[in-house]
């Protein structure tokens, strides 16, 4: 009998028991911390594993991650090598990153922020408005979702350039690549939008030098990892005045804390990490996929490249 292994905290695991029963009944479900014989575990299907139980689970075949993001089962200091790990990529991920970047880039761009505080002091006043080729968007992060949020911020008319580790052509998008590329394309980017991957190269990535490196009235957007911003830095940058607003999704310590500066910062929109929250269904459809084809004796469908770590 096949097994599988379901390691999260989140509240949908009797809505996974059933998914998986009605689509893959010769699978076995377990729910950690009922495990079971350890040696009969063939999958893992998880959401930040705690660190040891991979390696713990001697007959593995693949690791399932239930986000786009693998930092988290990166994150265990002893995650066994060679058990293929698989992500989550699928056009309801990218869709809805993409409705959520459109959506605060739009905001940035409109001045938004700045009208809800002026609905708020009941002042009528409008605001100097360039168009929409007279601003430039940088996008880091130009795979699934970066290169999908680029290609539908140009079609909007904005001025779009990207960033990535490797160099990439996107239609339409001017593109940089690796640190030698990042300085030039920093200084050309009003709105920086990232949806990079959590990985030692990114993690605390955009700091003071980095935030110095935008022009003066710059703001700054993230979706990707909370971990790579050095949050103190970033709101010095907007005290400053460098930098004109920020909208973040993701933070250093999630839930954010409530005693947290960046809560009520005027100048930070704060999402709780929804920005691609994919459909549950499109989930399960890519884990019955992905044990069909392994059990096949096929890779996975969105193999990790464990030395890159995404
Ligand atoms: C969400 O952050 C994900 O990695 O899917």
């Amino acid at each position: 009998m096949t097994t599988l292994l379901f390691y999260s905290k989140s509240d949908r695991t009797e809505w996974w028991r059933e998914m998986m029963a009605e689509h893959l009944p010769e699978v076995e479900f377990r729910v950690w911390p009922d495990v079971g014989d350890r040696a009969e575990i063939d999958y893992a299907l998880v959401w930040k594993p705690e660190s040891g139980l991979l390696a713990s689970l001697p007959n593995l075949k693949a690791i399932l991650s239930l986000g786009a993001g693998v930092d988290h089962i990166f994150a265990d200091p002893d995650l066994p090598q060679g058990v293929p790990i698989s992500r989550v990529v699928n056009d309801n991920m990218a869709l809805r990153m993409r409705e959520w970047v459109l959506l605060h880039v739009l905001s940035h761009h409109r001045r938004q922020r700045e009208y809800n505080q002026l609905q708020r002091a009941r002042v009528w006043r409008d605001l100097d408005q360039p168009h929409a080729g007279e601003r430039r968007v940088g996008v880091m992060g130009l795979g699934e979702l970066g290169g999908d949020a680029a290609h539908h911020l140009a079609a909007i008319g904005f001025d779009v350039i990207g960033w990535s580790r490797s160099p990439r052509e996107l239609d339409g998008v001017r593109t940089f690549h690796g640190r030698d590329g990042l300085k030039a394309f920093l200084a050309e980017t009003d709105i920086l939008v990232s949806v990079l991957p959590l990985t030692p190269q990114t993690t605390n990535m955009i700091d003071a030098d980095f935030l110095a490196r935008l022009p003066r009235g710059a703001s700054v957007i993230n979706a990707g990892r909370g971990q790579q911003i050095v949050e103190a830095d970033l709101i010095a940058a907007l005290d400053s005045g460098h930098l004109s607003e920020a909208t973040l999704d993701v933070f250093q310590t999630e839930p954010l804390p409530v005693t947290d500066p960046l809560w009520i910062h005027p100048r930070v929109t704060v999402t709780p990490h929804i920005a691609a929250m994919t459909d549950p269904r499109a989930l399960v459809r890519q884990v019955v996929q992905d044990i069909r084809s392994v059990e096949a004796g096929q890779p996975v469908t969105n193999p990790v490249d464990p030395a890159r770590g995404y």
